[in-house]
């Protein structure tokens, strides 16, 4: 295998066979093949595993620590237990969260989504109102902007989840007295449907990252709030899946929009 050159790097895999005549060889055949993609496919699928371990080790350590310091004594100290104890059931409730967002991600790569006509408009209204109560103690004004029922082909569930992750993370990374608006629309013929925030905002070097697996800006700050980093891969997969695409615009310390498109009515097939 030899590196191609040219604007974009790759591999290119080679083969070469000599071609025999009845009297020797007579001449060579040779197969070159571009393996790039294949290559670069395996890099992600190992980091992505790499990743996967690294993460489910962390609150795995964290779990042994406290109960091996719990069983070399520390029981003995109510207060040091309790606090112990407290978190070894985050460390726990955190590695089942990373798990099912694991098989939301996998569920929503494997198969097409199956879908149904619902009004995107009025699953917006209910996961805001499911969220209401998050934002108001965090003293977040949120609200949505629908004037029209928009009615789309698509998985309901799935569409759910979009919403409630991009929602969660408006609220989560926006301090208090800042607001949150979710707005539904038609540009088109898909429906549109942005989240928009006067919060911590994302700095451009970090933008492109945001949608992949695991990538969190603040490590520590995320962790503190239980994130997991695989949100927003999950609403890029299933957005993706249903033929559509996302984009995040931000500006650093005033605020995020996230802006999802998704086809009302593809090929109905
Ligand atoms: N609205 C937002 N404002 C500022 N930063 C954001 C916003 N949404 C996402 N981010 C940044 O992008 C990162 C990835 O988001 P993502 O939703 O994938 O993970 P998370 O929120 O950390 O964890 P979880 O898996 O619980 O959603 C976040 O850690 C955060 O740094
Ligand atoms: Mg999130």
């Amino acid at each position: 295998e030899v590196p191609r050159v040219g604007p974009a790097t790759g591999s290119v895999s080679v083969s070469v066979a000599p071609i025999r005549g009845t009297s020797g060889p007579v001449g060579w055949l040779i197969v070159a093949r571009d393996v790039s993609s294949v290559r670069r496919l395996e890099a992600l699928r190992r980091d992505f595993v790499a990743n996967v371990s690294h993460e489910l080790r962390t609150p795995m350590a964290s779990i042994r620590a406290m109960a091996e310091t719990l069983k070399d004594g520390a029981l003995d100290d109510p207060s040091v237990a309790d606090r112990f104890l407290g978190t070894i059931i985050t460390e726990a409730e955190r590695l089942t969260r990373i798990s099912e967002d694991l098989l939301t991600l996998s569920d929503a790569e494997s198969r097409p989504p199956e879908r149904a006509e619902f009004s995107l408009t009025q699953l917006a209204e209910l996961t805001i109102r499911r969220l209401e109560p998050q934002a108001q103690q965090s003293g977040i004004t949120l609200t949505i902007q629908a004037p029209d029922d928009i009615r789309v082909w698509a998985n309901r569930d799935q569409m759910e989840q979009v919403i409630l992750n991009l929602v969660d993370n408006a609220v989560k990374y926006t301090p208090s007295g800042g607001t949150v608006t979710v707005s539904v629309t038609t540009e088109n013929s898909n429906a549109v449907l942005t989240v928009t925030d006067t919060g911590i905002g994302i700095l451009q070097e970090h933008l492109p990252r945001i949608f992949e697996r695991f990538y969190r800006v603040d490590k520590a700050r995320s962790r503190q709030s239980g994130g997991t980093g695989l949100g927003l891969s999950i609403v890029k997969n299933i957005v993706e899946a249903h033929g559509g695409r996302v984009e995040a615009q931000s500006e650093y310390n005033r605020g995020s929009v996230f802006r999802i498109e998704i086809p009302i009515s593809p090929n109905r097939i």
